[in-house]
């Protein structure tokens, strides 16, 4: 008797394995997809992955799905670990009616991020669907609007890391919206509200899917998705990396690592990386990776907004967010994208309890009336706001330009900075010395004999006051000004100093973050 039902047992979870059948897995791999199991086998520690809810079946019987049967309900859930951490994952099976949403599918789902939050630790939602299960209608549109009400409650709990590795149509999209890092493969997934046919009968645009929602559109353009990867098997590595970076939960600290790099590295470029001309551009990644340990840097939306750098280093073994101006584009100016870029991060950080780092090399905002008309003021509120409401550990560096209304949204110390350190080629005042001089000294060039030499002196006469880091260490908004080989030690010592500490802010519902 036993012996019947162990083998009824074992015949209904077979035909569960077998998803879609062989058919359609054959087709999953023939576009380079691997198949729901086969990705999170990949991502879970061998042997550790315990599926969930395997046996859940829909209750549609419309539209010929009384006759249907879909195995696991097109999504494979549970729970496991990823370098001996635990970690829930939901995966959609295309395989199965396209990984389309109906109402227990999204019930599974609901589920792993119910459990998630009760244990505290990580959702991985694999996403590869056609959408909203059609002949499930209302109820399949109810089932996403669970998991987005329960992705927003988890927000800052939590992390959660969306991954795209197939269609993402429709509203479905605003599931990985509201989730913390959006992974996408190239030239394998595609995120759009509205399709390309849409489109074409709408506007009477046409686009390709690719070209309007493919990972490269979102890493580079729209700035929804955070990574790109070359195929799923590098983009699952990347997860793991990302996730070595983060903690469990908003009451954890993220784990630490011996990394064997000595914290007390001298680097003597760092005394020659900054150019003896201002207006010279130099890397500051190149700067990134000389404090950083072992040189590593796992960067966040590498390829969005590139006058601001954004990711994760490990300094003495433990995470550390960056978040630095890069003089090679734009002169490193602060722009639209480049605030929401940076305000994300740092908010990120702060939720997961990563300290921030900010490297400053920053002449100002972008001027223009494309900026302006964008909302400039708004966007650019977001990292005044951001780092004013960050009660991490916060460390700034300045190695060139902080002026002005940039010098603040950089994290000066009147946001908060715990520790302010400058190299002794940081310029810090109201504005550049050829645009101040213009201001102050107007009268002076227009009435001189030779406007254009006054014009010099007065600059020169500017830059000796007021370009360089003393006036604003005087005032003590520096704590100290120090010798760039110097770098990784103070920074790290700064860090460890910071490690107890603890800042409130006043009890209230939540803050109004300028969007
Ligand atoms: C039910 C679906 C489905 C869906 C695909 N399938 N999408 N079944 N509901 N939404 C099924 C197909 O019938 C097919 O079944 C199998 O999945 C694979 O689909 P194909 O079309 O053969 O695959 P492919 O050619 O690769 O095209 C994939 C696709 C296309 C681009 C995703 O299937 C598609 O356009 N689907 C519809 C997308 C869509 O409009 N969804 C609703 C969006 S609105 P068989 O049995 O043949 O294998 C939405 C609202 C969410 O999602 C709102 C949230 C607030």
């Amino acid at each position: 008797m036993i012996g019947n039902k162990l083998q009824d047992l074992q015949d209904r979870k077979e035909k569960i394995m077998e998803g879609g059948g062989q058919k359609r897995i054959g087709k999953q791999h023939e576009k380079g997809k691997l198949t729901a199991r086969e990705r999170i086998n990949l991502l879970m520690d061998e042997g550790s992955f315990v599926e969930m809810d395997a046996f859940v079946e829909h209750r549609c019987s419309q539209l010929g799905m009384e006759n249907t049967q879909a195995a696991a309900e097109g999504v494979v859930t549970g729970y496991g670990t990823v370098n001996g951490r635990l970690v829930y994952v939901f995966a959609q099976d295309f395989t199965v009616l396209g990984g389309s949403l109906g109402e227990m599918h999204a019930k599974k789902i609901c589920k792993v991020l119910d459990m998630a939050m009760k244990v505290g630790v990580p959702v991985v939602g694999i996403n590869d669907s056609g959408g909203a299960r059609i002949q499930e209608g209302v109820d399949a549109l109810s089932g996403y609007g669970q998991i987005f009400y329960r992705n927003t409650i988890a927000s800052g709990v939590i992390p959660q890391i969306s991954v795209i590795m197939g269609p993402s149509a429709g509203g479905a999209v605003y599931s990985p919206a509201i989730t913390d890092f959006v992974f996408m493969v190239d030239k394998t997934s595609q995120m759009f509200i509205t399709g390309p046919q849409v489109i074409k009968t709408v506007t009477g645009e046409e686009v390709s899917s690719e070209d309007l929602g493919g990972a490269r559109t979102h890493n580079t353009i729209s700035g929804v998705a955070h990574f790109m990867s070359p195929d799923e098997k590098q983009c699952i590595e990347d997860i793991k990396t990302l996730l070595s970076f983060l903690p469990s939960n908003n009451m954890e600290s993220a784990p630490v690592f011996d990394t064997a790099d000595d914290i007390n590295r001298i680097e003597e470029a760092l005394d020659e990386i900054v150019p003896e001309n201002p207006n010279k551009p130099y890397d500051m990644k190149g700067v990134i990776r000389l404090i950083a340990d072992n040189g590593e840097f796992f960067e966040v939306q590498a390829y969005y907004a590139l006058n601001m750098i954004t990711g994760f280093v490990r300094l003495g073994g433990r995470s550390v967010g960056i978040i630095a101006n890069q003089p090679k584009v734009l002169a490193g100016c602060l722009d639209i994208n480049a605030s929401d870029k940076a305000g994300r991060f740092i908010r990120t950080c702060d939720a997961f309890n990563i300290p921030v780092l900010n490297l400053v090399d920053v002449p100002g905002f972008l001027p223009g009336t494309n900026q302006e008309y964008g909302g400039i003021i708004r966007h650019g509120a977001k990292m005044l706001y951001a780092y004013s409401e960050a009660t991490v550990p916060k460390v700034t560096l300045v190695t060139r330009k902080a002026y002005g209304g940039a010098y603040l949204a950089m994290c000066s110390k009147d946001l908060g900075a715990d520790v302010v350190l400058a190299w002794p080629s940081a310029e810090i005042a109201v504005m550049g010395p050829e645009g101040a001089a213009n201001i102050i000294f107007r009268k002076d060039i227009e009435r001189s004999d030779d406007p254009a030499g006054t014009r010099q002196a007065k600059i020169d006469e500017y830059k000796d006051r007021f370009a360089n880091p003393y006036v604003a260490a005087s005032r003590g908004f520096v704590d100290d000004v120090i010798v760039p080989s110097t770098t990784r030690q103070r920074i790290i010592s700064a860090f460890d100093m910071l490690q107890g500490k603890r800042e409130t802010r006043p009890a209230k519902k939540h803050g109004n973050i300028p969007v």
